[in-house]
């Protein structure tokens, strides 16, 4: 198995065990960009998916992130989960997905999320939030009769891993940290000091 599959396998069974936690959204996680001059910013994102090919999240690409993620393409992700006394830090660049990936996950989502997503001009400013009820209400009435298309601007990302960290609180603070890293096309595993 390579590292990169090992790395992902512990990450899935974090997750599992994640998901059986009484928690509404195992899967959020702190999604950090930066601008053209390096500043950055942070969100809270719910990841859709991790596999071989990377970490998937879905968003407006026409926001402050997707702003960021145009001029500068790498993000970090960042998942704590308390009672599983476990961190765990993604490291890439990141890509668009297809619009047939896009596709596939819009026709999943429910119908207002769909509608709210046309309804929402994601990190622009507004003058009141009438203004976003009365869109909503505008795109609900246009697609009535539809199936609700996804708007171009709305997409997904993937993050492609150069690095995994897998962080787990132990007594003393002598934390365990075992860092998965890419260094030209080469996996390497390395213990850090907590
Ligand atoms: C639990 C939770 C889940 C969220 N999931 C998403 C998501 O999957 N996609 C998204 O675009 N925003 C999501 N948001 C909203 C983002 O945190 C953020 O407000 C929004 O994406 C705009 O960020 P930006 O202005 O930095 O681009 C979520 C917020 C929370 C608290």
């Amino acid at each position: 198995m390579s590292l990169y599959t090992q790395a992902l396998q512990r990450f899935y069974t974090i997750m599992q065990q994640a998901k059986h936690l009484p928690l509404t959204y195992p899967n959020a996680m702190t999604v950090a960009t930066a601008d053209a001059q390096g500043r950055p910013s942070a969100r809270i994102i719910l990841l859709k998916d991790a596999d071989a090919q990377g970490f998937v999240f879905y968003t407006n690409q026409q926001s402050r992130k997707g702003d960021d993620l145009s001029v500068n393409p790498h993000a970090a992700l960042l998942f704590y989960w308390e009672a599983l006394k476990t961190q765990v830090r993604v490291e890439g660049h990141v890509e668009k997905v297809s619009d047939a990936e896009a596709d596939a996950y819009w026709r999943t989502r429910p119908l207002e999320s769909r509608i709210g997503a046309w309804a929402s001009k994601q990190s622009q400013p507004i003058d009141s939030r009438k203004i976003l009820e009365d869109r909503y209400e505008h795109f609900a009435h246009q697609f009535a009769d539809s199936n609700v298309p996804r708007p171009a601007h709305w997409s997904g990302y993937r993050l492609i891993p150069q690095l995994i960290e897998f962080w787990e609180e132990r007594p003393f603070r002598l934390h365990e940290r075992v860092c998965y890293r890419k260094q030209q096309d080469q996996w390497t595993t390395t213990l850090l000091n907590p």
